[in-house]
């Protein structure tokens, strides 16, 4: 109930003008009292919207919405893209990521994207909370099936962050670094993330849903509630960067590096990401739970092992509970 309210009211505030407490709460059949404290929840999410006694709300300024029929538009403009997703656009969900996981086994196809506006539980790995203020970001979720099982994930966080490199460079024409496992960064500082969900066995068919979180043009309040240094791609770019054009450059990227993926493995993608790697080469030191093991980067295998230079000797670390972070 409280989240139709809300949807609507983003729909009659979206073009900017006033809204009414006093004919919203008519038309919902609640009380303009009702009414006040829906539009604080928005403001909390991230809405900037004010009140002018006599007139009642309005946004400081448009909201340019995503588009579910530009977004397929756009992507099936692509020569790359061999089928078009699904594609579903959500004003406010939970979390991109579980909604799809919910929809398994049956209710999803393959490729098949969620999109929203508004995540209220946003995650990151192992727990961590994924700040995801309203209209501003990209919060994108796809599905994808795993014929081979479980074993033919270890690549997917690799893949998709090469393919977040791919749609950024196209849109804004910034480059990225990478870092091992799952974190996109601009000039050193984090832009974006990766989170994948798996269900199945090692060697049965399974499903992951790959989550990507982007900032693209971050709020101040919601910049306050991130515990680490963040940037977003709007301050890299001189031009106004359009989120429905990067959504379906997301989606056409990520759709073709699984492509790639399924037919050739991470081998022909090593150099691409060596390329980006944030740490290629330099010393850094790698968190598992208390222990720091300290080395230098050397890349990763085709598996998506990271390679750690450690007193001479290459070890492969393979995902996990561990954080990366650079010692110099
Ligand atoms: P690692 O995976 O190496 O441990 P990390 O510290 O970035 O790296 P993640 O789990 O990848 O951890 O990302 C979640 C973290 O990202 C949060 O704990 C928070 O510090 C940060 N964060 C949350 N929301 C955002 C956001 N919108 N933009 C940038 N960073 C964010
Ligand atoms: C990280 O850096 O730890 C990963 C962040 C991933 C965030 C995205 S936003 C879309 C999807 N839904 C989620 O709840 N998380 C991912």
């Amino acid at each position: 109930m409280a989240k139709a309210v809300r949807e609507h009211l983003i729909k009659a505030l979206a073009d900017g003008s006033f809204v009414s407490g006093q004919e919203m709460g008519e038309q919902l059949g609640i009380s303009r009292t009702a009414i006040s404290a829906h539009i604080k929840a928005l403001i909390n999410m991230g809405l900037d919207i004010f009140s002018v006694t006599g007139k009642g709300y309005k946004l400081s300024q448009p909201l340019l919405l995503l588009n579910k029929k530009k977004i397929l538009a756009l992507i099936s403009t692509e020569a790359t893209t061999e089928i078009i997703p699904e594609v579903e656009v959500h004003s406010l969900i939970d979390s991109t990521n579980d909604y799809l996981m919910r929809r398994l086994p049956n209710q999803l196809t393959q490729g098949q994207v969620c999109l929203a506006e508004y995540q209220s539980a946003g995650r990151g790995r192992r727990g961590r909370q994924w700040i995801s203020p309203f209209g501003s970001q990209i919060y994108l979720s796809m599905y994808w099936y795993l014929e081979e099982g479980l074993s033919g994930a270890m690549g997917l966080s690799l893949l998709s962050a090469l393919a977040v490199s791919d749609a950024v460079q196209a849109v804004s024409g910034v480059q990225v670094q990478l870092k091992w496992p799952n974190d996109i960064y601009i000039d050193g500082v984090k832009l974006a993330g990766i989170l994948i969900d798996l269900e199945g066995q090692a060697l049965e068919p399974s499903h992951s849903v790959i989550g990507i979180g982007l900032n693209l043009d971050m709020p101040e309040e919601a910049a306050a509630k991130i515990d680490q240094r963040w940037t977003d791609l709007q301050s890299h770019s001189e031009t106004v960067l359009d989120r429905n054009a990067l959504s379906a450059k997301l989606i056409s990227c990520l759709h073709s590096r699984l492509v790639q993926y399924r037919k050739e493995g991470l081998t022909s993608m090593l150099d691409e990401w060596n390329e980006h790697d944030l740490y290629l080469n330099k010393q850094v030191k790698l968190l598992t739970g208390e222990r720091i093991t300290k080395g230098i980067c050397k890349g990763i295998n085709n598996q998506g092992a990271l390679l750690l230079e450690v007193d001479g000797q290459i070890k492969a670390i393979y995902g996990g509970e561990v954080s990366l972070r650079g010692d110099e």
